[in-house]
């Protein structure tokens, strides 16, 4: 398994499908960096993601994503937690298809439901209590989450989830 044949991997998802927490569990075993791309937006632009779409609007958020992606693909590998919303852009594909092992963290919209209830940082769910829009986009994403080279049941415990990521991980980097 030599370094080179080494790629990133990203984990894609709903929000609260647990990418943050799994990323970090994934880079720990692996040795690798990890990397969030929402931090990474934050810090580049110096504003929280609350602020971002409340004063540039989520298409501006859109760009900083792919550049703060295309930031991550750089260096060398490392796991990238990406955004929920980050699939829904095609050029971040076209990044991820050779350099990146892109991993589906799948949950059903009940837990995720259970999960999301209360959260106050994240700007699509604004004004939505009972998560309705939220179903409704978790819905219109579910086709591009099915785009990932390998789909995780990430209705377990993180550690859980965590090692099934880098068994795939592991079988992916004997592969290349
Ligand atoms: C978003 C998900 C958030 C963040 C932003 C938009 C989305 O990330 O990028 O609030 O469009 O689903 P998490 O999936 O880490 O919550």
């Amino acid at each position: 398994m030599g370094s080179a044949r080494r790629r990133h991997v990203a984990l894609i998802g709903f929000m609260g499908s647990g990418k943050t927490t799994v990323g970090q569990l994934v880079a720990e075993r692996l040795g690798l960096a990890f990397v969030d791309t929402d931090r990474l937006v934050e810090r580049m632009v110096g504003l929280d993601i609350p602020t971002i779409f409340a004063h540039e609007g989520e298409a501006a958020f859109r760009a900083y994503e792919t550049e703060a992606l295309q930031q991550a693909l750089q260096g060398s590998p490392c796991v990238i937690a990406t955004g929920g919303g980050l699939v829904t852009v095609e050029a971040n594909w076209d990044m991820m298809a050779s350099r990146a092992l892109t991993v589906w963290l799948r949950i059903g919209f009940e837990v995720i439901r259970r999960r999301l209830q209360g959260s106050v940082d994240r700007p699509l769910l604004h004004g939505d209590p009972t998560l309705q829009r939220a179903h409704a986009l978790y819905q219109s994403r579910e086709p591009l989450y099915r785009r990932a080279d390998v789909w995780v049941d990430a209705g377990q415990t993180p550690i859980h989830v965590a090692k099934a990521v880098v068994r795939t991980v592991h079988v992916d980097w004997q592969a290349h």
